[in-house]
């Protein structure tokens, strides 16, 4: 091996950020490094599945009254364990618990940051070997060093978010955060077991092609929804339209996919769902954070994403997210 390698490590890579700031203590970079690590984790975890008996419903019903997989836990047990170990977590929010855990040792009530996360996203996917993913978030907390981090450090706008990101269980594992220097990513080398910098300064393109949305759940939606259905499945040599259609139905993979070839990504609120399906604080905020700062919108369809005040742990919000232009005119077209 050429001992110049040209590979940069995420830690290589945090600490090389940081050093641009004189104010840094590294804290941030700390809990992005165990974040990857609870992640290779579980990605070894995932790469098993279909191998050992931990694939299927574990029988227990989460918060949101779905059945979880044996999987979810797993990755939210590694998550909360690695974080709880960690210098700089004061506590954290996950998807599948109905509250926040606060760590309240000693060295954790002086962190300054709280974590929040969607462990596995995508979980009905497991059993078909198809792309499932992480998101995460990390807050400064607002109540006092030196006190247990409470409810009111995890119910912040998100635009308050200092790095968010997930990680791509796919054909090639990755991650992908944000932070206000930009959007990088990281491919998981196997061989030394290290995210290493493959995707630098990621930029969501302005225009795209795809779109993607549960279509299955069209008579549902109100009619300019409808109707912006219609447009995008219409005929237009200048717009090029029809666009394609793609769903995985796992957020992380629609999304890492509209990022990087350019797209809409859409679950509106329907005659089901008053609210949408998916969470605010696991889903919305740090999937609309990365998009923005790719250059991309995340809305509600009547306000960003990232100016919501939460008032709960497990809201829920409708979402159009993706690409500038293509955002701009489903907005357009349904207010
Ligand atoms: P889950 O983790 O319970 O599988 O939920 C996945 C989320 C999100 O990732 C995905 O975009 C959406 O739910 C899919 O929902 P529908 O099946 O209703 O389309």
């Amino acid at each position: 091996m050429n001992p110049n390698r040209h590979l940069m490590t995420i830690d290589e890579f945090t600490i090389y950020q940081s050093r641009q700031f004189s104010q840094s203590t590294g804290e941030l970079s700390i809990l992005l490094r165990d974040i990857s690590l609870a992640c290779k984790l579980i990605n070894k975890q995932v790469n098993k599945a279909g191998l050992v008996d931990i694939l299927g419903a574990h029988g227990a019903v989460n918060v949101q009254g779905e059945e979880q997989m044996k999987l979810d836990i797993f990755a939210n047990e590694v998550l909360i364990n690695v974080l709880r170990n960690s210098a700089d977590c004061a506590g954290i929010a996950s998807e599948e618990n109905d509250d926040i855990i606060v760590f309240d040792d000693a060295h954790s009530l002086q962190s300054k940051y709280v974590v929040m996360f969607d462990p596995l996203d995508g979980s009905s996917n497991i059993d078909v070997n198809a792309s499932i993913g992480t998101i995460f978030c990390i807050y400064k907390r607002v109540t006092p060093l030196g006190t247990p981090c409470t409810r009111e450090d995890f119910l912040q706008k998100g635009n308050k978010t200092m790095a968010a990101g997930y990680v791509i269980y796919g054909s090639s594992t990755m991650m992908v955060y944000a932070t206000q220097l930009g959007v990088n990513g990281f491919t998981l080398e196997p061989s030394i077991g290290e995210f290493c910098l493959s995707h630098k300064d990621i930029k969501c393109p302005v225009d795209g092609k795809i779109y993607s949305v549960n279509q299955g759940n069209t008579n549902k939606l109100d009619p300019k929804l409808q109707s912006y259905l219609a447009y995008c499945m219409e005929n237009d040599k200048e717009t090029k339209r029809p666009y394609s259609h793609r769903y995985i139905g796992s957020m992380v993979a629609d999304l890492h996919r509209t990022i990087i070839k350019g797209g809409i990504f859409l679950y509106p609120a329907d005659s089901s769902n008053a609210s949408g399906k998916l969470r605010l604080l696991y889903e919305c905020n740090p999937m609309s954070y990365i998009v923005e700062m790719a250059g991309g919108i995340g809305s509600t369809g009547s306000q960003p994403i990232l100016d919501i005040m939460p008032t709960e742990l497990h809201q829920r919000v409708p979402i159009f997210i993706g690409s500038k232009n293509m955002v701009e005119k489903a907005l357009e077209m349904i207010s």
